[in-house]
C-alpha cells in the first residue's frame, strides 16, 4: 500500500477500506508518513468528505494509535463532557464540581485554547499552582480518591489526534465534519469515557456556523459512541454571542466561582444546569431532567458545588487563597469600561469577534505553545435583544498593553450591532440528539 494512492483515492471521491485508513494512520503516527502527505490527505478528506464507517474507522484508528485508559477500576461508570469550542464557554468549571457533588465523580482530560475558542486547562492555570499535567496513574488516582480530575491529555492517548491536530490547525482543514467527530472521539474513547455529554456550538463564535452542519456533526458523534458500545447525547448549543459576560482565562474563572456559589449569568448558569442534567441522566443518577434539576440546585445552593471545586484546586496544587479571594485572581493593569454609542435593542454580539480580540489582547495564542496573558479580556454587559441606553457600560476590557486596548475597543464596538426594532433573545439550546 502506498500514502499516495490512498491521498489519490480520497481527493478522487472515494471510500477508504478500514485497511488504507488504519496504514495511513499508524504510518502518520509513526512518522514514516510526511506531515505534507498527510496535509494532502486531510484536504482531500475535507472537500470530498468520508462516509459514517470511514469516520468510524478513523476514530478507531486514532483510539489505536496510543494507550487506552481503564476506568471501571475506579468508577462505576465513567462520564465526561465535551464541547466544540465556543467564546466564554467556562462551563466544565462549574459543571465537573456540581455532578460530583451530586455523587457522580467525573474525571476529565480538557484542552487549550484554540484559534479564537478559548481552553478549559488555560483558565484554570490562572490559578496560581494549579497542575494540569497528570500522569494517568495520577489521574486515576485522584478519580478515585477526590471524584474530580481535570486534567491534560496525556501524550500517550490518541497520539495520532495530537500531530493530526496541530497539522489541520495550520492547513486551514480544521472545519472538516468526519475529522473533528473522529478528533473529539478518538480523545473521548481512548480516555475511557463509557457516557458522553457532548455541547455541540453553532453560530457565528463556533467551528460549525450553520445548524444543519452541527446537526450531522452531533449524529456522527453519538452515532461513533454507539458503535463503540458508549452511551452519548449531544445538545446542539448558541454560540453567535459569548456564553455568560466574561471572555478571558482569569475573568471567566471568577465568573464560574460566582456560578457555583449560586449567582452568576443567568444563560450561562441555565447552560451548565442543562448539561450537568444530562451527565446525571446517562450516570444513572436522575431518570430524567425534573429529576437532575433539584439534585443540581441543591448541591449549588447548599454548597457542595463550591467545596467539590474547592477539592478540585487543593488536589492539583491550585492555591486556594485565590478561589476564596477571586479579587486575587491575576488582574489586568489597564481597565476600561466603554459605553453604548447609541440607545437601541442590542441585535448581535459577534462571538468570534469577541474571542479574536481577547487573543489579540493576549488571552489566547496566535502561534502554537506561546504564553498567554491570564488577566487580560473582555466583559460584555449586555446579551442579545436587550434594550440599551446611550452611554451605559457596554463592554469593559482588561488589558496590559495601551495599543492593544484601543484596537480592542474599536474592534468590540464593531461586534455590536443594533436594532430600532425589538429584537428576541438568541434561545440557548436549539435541540438534542440521543
Ligand atoms: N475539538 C477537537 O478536539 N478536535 C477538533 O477537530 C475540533 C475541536
Amino acid at each position: 500500500m502506498r500514502a499516495v494512492d490512498i491521498i489519490i483515492k480520497k481527493r478522487d471521491g472515494g471510500e477508504l477500506t478500514k485497511e488504507e485508513i488504519d496504514f495511513f494512520i499508524q504510518g502518520y503516527t509513526r512518522g514514516d508518513i510526511p506531515d505534507y502527505q498527510a496535509a494532502a490527505w486531510a484536504m482531500a478528506v475535507l472537500l470530498k468528505g468520508m462516509t459514517p464507517q470511514e469516520t468510524t474507522d478513523l476514530t478507531l484508528a486514532m483510539i489505536a494509535s496510543g494507550d487506552r485508559l481503564d476506568l471501571s477500576q475506579v468508577v462505576p461508570i465513567a462520564v465526561d463532557k465535551h464541547s466544540t469550542g465556543g467564546v466564554g464557554d467556562k462551563t466544565t468549571l462549574v459543571v465537573e464540581p456540581l455532578v460530583s457533588a451530586c455523587g457522580l465523580p467525573v474525571g476529565k482530560m480538557s484542552g487549550r485554547g484554540l484559534g479564537f475558542t478559548g481552553g478549559t486547562l488555560d483558565k484554570m492555570e490562572s490559578i496560581p499552582g494549579f497542575n494540569c499535567h497528570l500522569s494517568e496513574e495520577q489521574f486515576m488516582r485522584q478519580l478515585k480518591e477526590v471524584g474530580v480530575v481535570l486534567a491534560g491529555q496525556t501524550a500517550e492517548l490518541a497520539p495520532a489526534d495530537g500531530k493530526l491536530y496541530a497539522l489541520r490547525d495550520v492547513t486551514g482543514t480544521v472545519e472538516s465534519i468526519p475529522l473533528i467527530a473522529s478528533s473529539i472521539m478518538s480523545k473521548k474513547l481512548a480516555a475511557g469515557a463509557q457516557a458522553i455529554v457532548l455541547d455541540v456550538k453553532t453560530g457565528l463564535g463556533a467551528f460549525m456556523r450553520d445548524l444543519e452542519g452541527a446537526r450531522s456533526l452531533a449524529h456522527l458523534m453519538v452515532d461513533i459512541a454507539r458503535l463503540a458500545g458508549r452511551k452519548a447525547v449531544a445538545l446542539l448549543s448558541d454560540m453567535n454571542q459569548p456564553l455568560g459576560f466574561a471572555v478571558g482565562n482569569a475573568l471567566e474563572v471568577k465568573e464560574a466561582i460566582a456560578t457555583l456559589h449560586g449567582g452568576g449569568p443567568a444563560d450561562f448558569r441555565e447552560h451548565c444546569l442543562k448539561v450537568a442534567e444530562q451527565l446525571l441522566i446517562l450516570g444513572g443518577v436522575a431518570a430524567d431532567e425534573a429529576a437532575a434539576r433539584p439534585l443540581l440546585a441543591s448541591a449549588l445552593a447548599d454548597g457542595r458545588a463550591w467545596e467539590r471545586f474547592r477539592d478540585l484546586v487543593r488536589a492539583q496544587g491550585g492555591d486556594l487563597a485565590y478561589v476564596d479571594d477571586p479579587a486575587r485572581l491575576p488582574r489586568a493593569a489597564l481597565i476600561e469600561t466603554v459605553p453604548a454609542p447609541r440607545s437601541g435593542y442590542l441585535a448581535g454580539i459577534h462571538a468570534r469577534v469577541v474571542g479574536e480580540t481577547a487573543v489579540i489582547l493576549g488571552a489566547g495564542r496566535e502561534k502554537k505553545g506561546a504564553p498567554i496573558d491570564h488577566a487580560v479580556g473582555i466583559e460584555i454587559h449586555h446579551k442579545v435583544g436587550e434594550f440599551v441606553e446611550q452611554g451605559s457600560p457596554l463592554f469593559t476590557i482588561h488589558a496590559n498593553d495601551p495599543d492593544r486596548l484601543v484596537e480592542a475597543g474599536k474592534r468590540l464596538l464593531e461586534a455590536h450591532t443594533w436594532s430600532d426594532e425589538a429584537v428576541e433573545p438568541l434561545p440557548l439550546f436549539y435541540g438534542v440528539v440521543r
